[in-house]
């Protein structure tokens, strides 16, 4: 697959078959994510990759707290600034309309929205969960390369014919997680991804992008006088 038809098909599919990813598949995956770059090549990953029983049990786990309204486990990280501001408040709610729209859930209907949101902690019906901490030292630069690490890991599945769903979500049932995987303490958890073969029967809307000249600029042409004295 051409890098950028891998590009513009990743998206984040939110249903999944249960036709297993064979290890083959995964490990070829990770392997080559490795070559993703990083600051000083620190490599600031550290990633869990689940199947079978353990990915069970933790589903089973999650799903018992969403049945008993479990509240969600305290903050290791803000995911996001508490006031958003313009353009990025519009373009969130944009996205809330679009997802929340389209499954006929109000912005008002707050459990309702809560119902949809649970598919996360099915992992959205995915045969295989990644999860994926950061040594809680590290600063932006470092979650950065988590980030690239991450595409890079979503890019490769597409070219494996599969599919991915990043989600913060599982931060918030983050101590469920870490009774399946018991990572070390020095570790936080910024997200999970579901993968598996993408269910073609669950409708969706594609997430729409802001205008180019929103978030790019070329700067060209000849040097401005200001500069050039
Ligand atoms: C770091 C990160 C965390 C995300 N967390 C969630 C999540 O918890 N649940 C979810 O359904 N989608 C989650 N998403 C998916 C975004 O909503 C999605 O990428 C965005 O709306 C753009 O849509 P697209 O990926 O389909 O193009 C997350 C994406 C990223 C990059």
């Amino acid at each position: 697959m051409d890098v950028y038809e891998a590009v513009t098909s990743r998206r984040a599919v939110r249903g999944f078959t249960d036709r297993p990813v064979p290890r083959e598949v995964l490990e070829r995956v990770v392997s080559a994510a490795a070559w993703a770059p990083s600051g000083s090549n620190i490599q600031p990953w550290r990633v869990y990759v689940l199947t079978g029983g353990p990915l069970a049990e933790l589903k089973k786990r999650a799903g018992e707290r969403v049945a008993t309204a479990d509240p969600w486990d305290e903050r290791e990280y803000e995911m996001y600034p508490p006031t958003l501001k313009s353009p990025y408040r519009e373009r969130r709610s944009a996205y809330g309309k679009e997802r929340y729209g389209k499954l006929d859930v109000s912005r008002e209907d707050w459990e309702a929205r809560q119902r949809a949101a649970t598919g996360n902690w099915q992992c959205f019906g995915a045969p295989v969960a990644l999860f994926c901490y950061i040594d809680r030292d590290m600063g932006p630069p470092q979650w950065a390369d988590v980030g690239m690490y991450l595409q890079t890991v979503m890019l490769l599945l597409r070219a494996e014919g599969l599919h991915s769903c990043p989600q913060m979500a599982w931060s918030v049932y983050r101590k469920t997680v870490a009774e399946v995987l018991s990572p070390p303490d020095r570790l936080i958890l910024f997200c999970g991804m579901s993968i598996g073969y993408e269910d073609v029967t669950v409708d969706y809307v594609r997430a729409a992008r802001a205008p180019l000249d929103e978030t790019v600029t070329f700067v060209e042409g000849s040097i401005p006088q200001a500069l050039a004295a």
